[in-house]
């Protein structure tokens, strides 16, 4: 199975504005941290200006490892609430939750079905989570995992979607799958294409900063959460390490903690970490940390407040979800729809 189109080169031109994007991000923990915000919410919010976007919340990727139910229903309402305070507008953007639209998993086992076992094989980010359960305990969903991805992507014909370094190679399934499909059966399926933001921010732990922020860290108190307190965000800043030496410099190699402490602060404030440089050149790493606490929490805190306000009235929350799953359900059944005819799938006659 090698009928794959060429992936467009990493600068390849976005896709024109008033294009379509989807994205979305794993509801599996209580709240986003700050790479998810500064990585991927930041750069959602200034795409939906330009494009005609899509965003959604992937439960049913989540339980492709157990979720607590109670916890699941929770997290994904809190992700919502957060997607929002953090500015994505379900007014102008589609926001859903993806069980809401059964399509996915309609068109998952479709893409399943022309999916070659070893193709699937080569995905990194299963072979990763395999290797930490231990290959015969890993679940299967894992292993259909992109084929999923590659549904929630190609049920919305989008142009564009933007994601991680990380998630380039499931793009790329999606574009073979698609193209493997438009090639039996004719043109169905928009061949999409990866938006992966250029120098995008990479935020690390501040008790290991050696490694990503990520919610899988080895203590709390290394994540900087978009729900914390400000006396947690003080806290956790203050009690970030550092690195030897006294001298506040722009330098992931020899001073990883400082240096990170420097891309959070210029990603909050809009600055470049020459400009902070400069600016803290003869002055202590507890200078900097104050001050960066101190940008964390005006930035941060009303993002959390907004989020929390929305979370005090489900209801409604939930209302704005449906709105969305409608709209998302208008698209995607539309192109389940042509697919399943051009499968050959007998149509259910009106009873
Ligand atoms: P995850 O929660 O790991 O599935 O991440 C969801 C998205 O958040 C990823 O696709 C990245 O774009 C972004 N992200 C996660 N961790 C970081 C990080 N430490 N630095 C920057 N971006 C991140
Ligand atoms: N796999 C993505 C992640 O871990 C989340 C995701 C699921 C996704 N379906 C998607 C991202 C479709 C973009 C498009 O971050």
């Amino acid at each position: 199975m090698t009928d794959s189109t060429p992936m467009p080169a990493d600068d390849a031109a976005p896709p024109e504005p008033g294009a379509r994007v989807l994205s979305g991000m794993q509801p599996s923990a209580d709240s986003l941290h700050l790479g998810n915000y500064l990585g991927a919410l930041v750069n959602w919010v200034r795409i939906q200006q330009q494009y005609d976007a899509f965003f959604f919340i992937p439960d049913l990727h989540a339980i492709t490892v157990p979720q607590p139910p109670e916890e699941l229903r929770q997290r994904v309402r809190r992700t919502a609430a957060q997607y929002i305070a953090a500015g994505i507008d379900p007014e102008r953007s589609t926001l859903f939750v993806q069980s809401h639209v059964p399509e996915h998993a309609q068109l998952a086992w479709v893409l399943i079905c022309s999916t070659g076992m070893g193709e699937a094989a080569r995905m990194t980010q299963f072979k990763d989570k395999a290797a930490k359960q231990g290959a015969d305990h890993a679940g299967v969903g894992l292993f259909t995992y992109p084929m999923l991805q590659a549904a929630d992507i190609l049920l919305y014909q989008p142009h564009g979607v933007p994601v991680g370094e990380d998630q380039k190679q499931h793009v790329e399934l999606s574009r073979d799958l698609a193209q493997r499909f438009n090639h039996r059966y004719g043109e169905t399926f928009r061949i999409p294409q990866p938006m992966i933001p250029e120098g995008a921010a990479r935020i690390y732990d501040l008790q290991n900063p050696g490694a990503k922020m990520s919610k899988s860290a080895e203590s709390p108190s290394g994540l900087l959460n978009l729900l914390d307190s400000d006396k947690q965000l003080a806290k956790k800043i203050k009690s970030a390490v550092t690195d030897d030496g006294t001298e506040i410099r722009f330098d992931r190699e020899n001073k990883p903690g400082v240096s990170n402490l420097l891309a959070i602060y210029a990603e909050l404030a809009g600055r470049s970490t020459d400009q902070l440089q400069a600016d803290y050149q003869g002055r202590m790493y507890g200078h900097l940390k104050v001050d960066l606490a101190e940008l964390a929490v005006a930035r941060l805190g009303p993002v959390r407040d907004r989020a929390l306000q929305l979370l005090e009235d489900p209801a409604e929350l939930d209302a704005l979800l449906a709105k969305g799953a409608a709209k998302a359900r208008t698209v995607a059944s539309e192109t389940l729809k042509d697919v399943y005819s051009k499968l050959g799938f007998l149509p259910a006659a009106a009873a």
